[in-house]
């Protein structure tokens, strides 16, 4: 099957987290096209079979790219199978106050850009202290000061995607994807 995996990322998190999926998918033996909308958002959705949209969380909001190419390809996006990856530090987090907050994020993309993905997914991102500029690196470490289940240090990076976990759901979604083509 063809798959387009299309990401924004702002610290790197989010392209690794693309590129996982892109090799997985891959190695299992489909095509697969891979897309920063960073460098490119022209791209023709129905040569796909199923599309794979990746973004991560700063301060409430999704990057500007995805929401635009999100917002321009909608009708096409709506007549394929779609697996939406969230990616953030939330959802590292086990309190309720994390899981509403990212329903709120989610609810909000929802509403400026209309589309409703088949699936959606919370993907754990990462602290990038070492390549944060000044006022990010104060800002994350005081968010990291306030994780009072695990202490973080401020000297390194931290990642917390399971990438397992990401593995497992992948196959299962894109196993679904090939039974609905072959019914289809
Ligand atoms: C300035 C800044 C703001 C952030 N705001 C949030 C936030 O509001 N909620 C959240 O859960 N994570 C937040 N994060 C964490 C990012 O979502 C996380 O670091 C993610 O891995 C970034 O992915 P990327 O490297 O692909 O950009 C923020 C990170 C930074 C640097």
């Amino acid at each position: 099957m063809k798959f387009l995996t299309a990401y924004a990322t702002t610290e790197g998190q989010t392209q690794k987290i693309a590129r996982f999926c892109a090799d997985q998918l891959t190695d299992s033996g489909h095509s697969v096209e891979l897309l920063n909308l960073a460098d490119d958002g022209e791209i023709d959705i129905l040569r796909f079979d199923a599309v794979i949209l990746a973004g991560s969380i700063h301060i409430g909001h999704y990057q500007k790219s995805l929401e635009n190419f999100v917002t321009a390809n909608l009708r096409d996006l709506n007549q394929r199978n779609t697996l939406f990856l969230s990616v953030s530090l939330a959802a590292a987090g086990h309190e309720e106050e994390d899981r509403m907050g990212l329903e709120h994020c989610i609810d909000v993309f929802a509403k400026a850009t209309g589309w409703v993905p088949n699936r959606i997914e919370h993907i754990a991102g990462a602290f990038r202290f070492t390549s944060y500029d000044f006022f990010r690196y104060w800002a994350m470490r005081w968010i990291a000061s306030q994780k009072e289940d695990e202490p973080v240090d401020p000297h390194k990076d931290k990642e917390y995607t399971d990438w397992d976990g990401l593995a497992a759901m992948l196959e299962d979604w894109s196993s679904g994807v090939q039974q609905q083509g072959s019914q289809a």
